[in-house]
C-alpha cells in the first residue's frame, strides 16, 4: 500500500510506566496494512510553533477495529507534551519504511530459529514481528532489556504471547539479570534457543545504537544473520531531506525510506 496521510483520532493516551505511555489512536488505512518494523509519522496537534512530524514504531495494531498503539517515551520537546493530548486528531503519515525480514524469509519456506532483542522502547517495533512469527508457527525466543522494573512495560504482553517469561535483564537488578541485556544475548547465542533447541538463524534487534552494534557483532561472530532498526532522527520521513543518513558499506542509506530495517553487517558502524 501507498503511503497515506491519515487523519488519526485519539483513543487513549496512558501513562504506563516512568516516562512511557501507550497512545491509541483509530487509524484504520494504516492499521490495515502496516507491516512489522514499519512506523508512522506523526504531526502532534496543537504545538505549531514545532511543525516537524516525529517517527514512532507501531506496537499493536487491530485492523479490524482500526486501531494502532504507540509505545512512546518522553526524551524531549514534543514527547514530553505528548502525554497532555487526550482527545482529537494527529495527521499520521504511514505506513513508511521497510519490514523485518524474518517473517519473509519465513513465507519463503525456511522458518528458522529467531532471537528477537529489545532494549527500552525499542522492544515496541518488535512485538508485530513476534506476533506474526507467532501467527506463523515459527520458534522464537525474546530478550528484553529496561533501566529498571518499571520501565520493563513490554513485559506482561509478549509473556501473554509466547507463554513464558521473555528473558529479562534490568541495568539496576531491579528484575531479571542485573546489567545490560547483552550478557542475556551472549548467552542465547551460545546455548541456542529455549523454544525450539538449536542454534539460532536470525537475530533481530532495536534499542539504544551501542546495544545493537554490540548484539550485532556477537551475531556476527556466531555467524547468524541480524536485522538492526535505525532510529535516525528524522525530519521530512520521506526520503527527500536526507536528515537520516546510516552509512552502509553500500554507501549513505535513508533510514526513512531504505529503511529503517537494515542488514547489520551491512552497517558501518
Ligand atoms: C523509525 C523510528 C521509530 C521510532 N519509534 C519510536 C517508538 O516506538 N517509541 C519512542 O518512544 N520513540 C521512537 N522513536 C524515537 C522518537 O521519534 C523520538 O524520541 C522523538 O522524535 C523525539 O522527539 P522530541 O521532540 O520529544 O525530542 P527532541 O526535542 O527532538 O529531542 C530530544 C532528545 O531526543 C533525541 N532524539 C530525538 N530523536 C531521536 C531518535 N530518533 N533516536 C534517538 N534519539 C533521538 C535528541 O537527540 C535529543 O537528545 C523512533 C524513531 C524512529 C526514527
Ligand atoms: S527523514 Fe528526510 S530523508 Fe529521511
Amino acid at each position: 500500500m501507498s503511503l497515506v496521510n491519515e487523519r488519526a483520532r485519539i483513543v487513549s493516551n496512558d501513562q504506563i510506566g516512568p516516562r512511557l505511555h501507550v497512545l491509541t489512536v483509530e487509524s484504520p488505512q494504516i492499521a490495515s496494512a502496516i507491516m512489522p518494523g514499519q512506523f508512522v509519522h506523526m504531526k502532534v496537534p496543537g504545538r505549531n510553533e514545532n511543525i516537524l512530524r516525529r517517527p514512532f514504531s507501531v506496537y499493536a495494531r487491530d485492523s479490524e477495529a482500526g486501531m494502532l498503539e504507540v509505545l512512546y517515551q518522553e526524551v524531549g520537546e514534543l514527547t514530553s507534551y505528548m502525554p497532555t493530548l487526550s482527545d482529537g486528531i494527529i495527521e499520521t503519515i504511514g505506513p513508511i519504511g521497510n519490514t523485518w525480514s524474518g517473517p519473509a524469509r519465513v513465507h519463503d519456506g525456511a522458518c528458522g530459529n529467531a532471537l528477537l532483542v529489545g532494549g527500552g522502547v525499542g522492544a515496541a517495533p518488535l512485538f508485530l514481528l513476534a506476533e506474526s512469527l507467532k501467527q506463523l508457527g515459527c520458534p522464537f525466543d525474546v530478550v528484553l532489556g529496561a533501566q529498571t522494573r518499571d520501565a520493563l512495560v513490554t513485559l506482561r504482553r509478549y509473556s501473554d504471547l509466547i507463554g513464558c517469561e521473555p528473558c529479562c535483564a534490568t541495568d539496576d537488578g531491579s528484575y531479571g539479570r542485573s546489567g545490560f541485556c547483552m550478557s542475556l544475548v551472549e548467552e542465547r547465542l551460545d546455548q541456542g534457543g529455549i523454544a525450539q533447541p538449536g542454534p539460532y538463524d536470525y537475530v533481530a534487534v532495536c534499542g539504544p545504537e551501542p546495544l545493537m552494534k554490540i548484539v550485532a557483532g556477537m551475531a556476527h561472530a556466531a555467524q547468524v544473520a541480524c536485522e538492526v532498526s535505525m532510529e535516525k532522527r528524522m525530519a521530512c520521513g520521506i526520503g527527500a531531506c536526507l536528515s537520516c543518513v546510516v552509512d552502509t558499506k553500500s554507501g549513505k542509506k535513508r533510514s526513512c525510506v531504505d529503511g529503517p530495517i537494515f542488514d547489520a553487517g551491512e552497517v558501518m558502524w
